[in-house]
């Protein structure tokens, strides 16, 4: 394989391309577990109707842990965006199709969402009273179990030059409810600084999916804490902001 063409530089990952395939290599010190999880659930997801590059190989190239999927020729939505932005509010519709596409889908053995959200809030770093509020709220929601990708942005979306939407980027995926993976996909919107496109995807997802502004609301304290057990000092103040729920008697 080789790794002289490079795609993307992560903070712990780089992406090369090498002909057909994209070669994702981790960092020394990157959890092999996670490695493991990352293509684990993307070969799941595979079997589903979304079009997901394929894994090929999962190896350890000098000492780092690679997953080698297909190389998708063509752009990711934020290229898009920059490229053509009177197309911004059309990329951002088909953003929500694909979110409503995701969460028809079902993949039983992913992880559960409300249990890796549940051990999130338990290492956000809040103290206990918020923390059983979020947990009460957590357990109050309506869980269900369909298909969520946990990290959905407009840079895990890649249309490829045939117009073809592939979703990318599988290492939060879990099965749980739509509302949740809707509102961690808003999160990531203002986190990234796009106040106005995150307002305007809830609004067109909402209308698409018919489902009421207010189900996806009581989803952003537990997102927001789950976000904060990162641990990312940037974030923290907006987080434990969103993350406080407590009403004090
Ligand atoms: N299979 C692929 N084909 C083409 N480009 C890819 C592929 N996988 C990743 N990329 C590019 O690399 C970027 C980072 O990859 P991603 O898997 O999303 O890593 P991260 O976990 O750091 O977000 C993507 O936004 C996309 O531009
Ligand atoms: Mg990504």
């Amino acid at each position: 394989m080789k790794l002289d063409k490079i795609i993307a530089v992560r903070t712990a990952k780089t992406l090369y391309r090498d002909g057909n395939l994209a070669i994702k290599v981790f960092n020394e010190d990157f959890s092999k577990s996670d490695v493991l999880n990352e293509a684990l659930n993307q070969s799941r997801v595979e079997n589903t109707l979304l079009n997901v590059p394929q894994i090929h190989e999962v190896a350890k190239i000098d000492g780092k842990w690679a997953i080698v999927s297909d190389y998708i020729d063509g752009k990711t939505l934020t290229r898009l965006i920059e490229e053509e932005p009177s197309k911004k509010s059309a990329l951002i519709a088909q953003m929500a199709d694909i979110q409503l596409e995701i969460n028809r889908q079902k993949v039983a053995k992913l992880n559960k969402h409300s249990e890796k959200m549940r051990e999130k809030i338990d290492a956000c770093g809040l103290n206990a009273t918020v923390r059983y509020e979020l947990l009460t709220r957590l357990r109050s929601l309506r869980n269900d179990e369909v298909l969520c990708h946990g990290d959905l942005t407009l840079s895990n979306i890649i249309i490829d030059n045939d117009g073809k939407p592939f979703i990318i980027d599988w290492s939060h995926a879990t099965q749980g409810s739509a509302a949740a993976d809707t509102a961690r996909a808003y999160l990531r919107f203002r986190l990234a600084g796009y106040i106005d496109e995150a307002d305007e995807y809830l609004d067109i997802y909402c209308e698409k999916a018919n489902t009421p502004k207010q189900v996806i609301h009581k989803w952003f304290p537990i997102v927001a804490a789950t976000q904060l057990a990162k641990g990312l000092e940037t974030e923290y103040e907006f987080l434990s902001e969103w993350a406080n729920v407590v009403e004090y008697e």
